[in-house]
């Protein structure tokens, strides 16, 4: 398995492990699949350093995973602080992806000089947690009652991994 930045020719690959997500399961609030312009405009978004899409490939091609980071919010003093998602394709969890995917993410975080990487989970989500606990990040709070999707009204956990104070 490799970690790259993503390109044009994984977008199908990306959104189908996507999807997959939007349309059956909440660990995105994202309701409706993206358009061909909107899966090109999302991946023109994440073309600098501060905001990579990074895929992971396993050899033959196949995208078994993939994470970006994104701006926190377009209000400039939040500018140190970057989210991250991260999905990897129902047939290879648990096998190390979502790791190797993250720690790839956190250290272009470093090297792109943020300082804080937030993370929203959703409740009920116990590898999503799992995985940030494993490389450091905290839950400092809960969004109550916050989303709603398939009927059910839902909580959000927030975690922070703080890259500049060592833990
Ligand atoms: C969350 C997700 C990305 C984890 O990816 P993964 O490749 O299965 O994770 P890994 O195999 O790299 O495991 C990472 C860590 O989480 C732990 N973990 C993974 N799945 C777990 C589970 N179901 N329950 C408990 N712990 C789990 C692993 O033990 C590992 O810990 P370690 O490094 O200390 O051994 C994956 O389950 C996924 O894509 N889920 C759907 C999308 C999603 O929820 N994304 C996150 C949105 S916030």
């Amino acid at each position: 398995m490799r970690i790259r930045e993503a390109n044009a020719a994984d977008l199908d690959a990306i959104f189908a492990i996507y999807d997959r997500e939007v349309l059956q399961g909440t660990a995105t609030f994202d309701t409706e699949p993206k358009s061909a312009a909107q899966r090109a405009e999302w991946l023109a978004g994440h073309a600098s350093p501060r905001t990579p899409a990074i895929v992971a490939e396993l050899p033959g091609g196949v995208i078994a995973g993939w994470a970006t980071l994104s701006p926190w919010s377009n209000r400039c003093a939040y500018a140190r602080a970057a989210e991250n998602s991260v999905y990897v394709h129902a047939d290879h969890r648990g096998k190390g992806m979502g790791g190797a995917l993250l720690d790839d993410l956190i250290a272009r975080a470093r090297r792109a000089g943020l300082g804080v990487i937030l993370a929203r989970v959703v409740e009920g989500n116990p590898a999503s947690v799992a995985l940030h606990e494993s490389r450091g990040f905290q839950t400092i709070g809960v969004m109550r009652r916050v989303g709603e999707k398939f009927g059910r009204i839902l909580d959000v956990h927030l975690m922070d991994l703080h890259l500049d104070l060592g833990r």
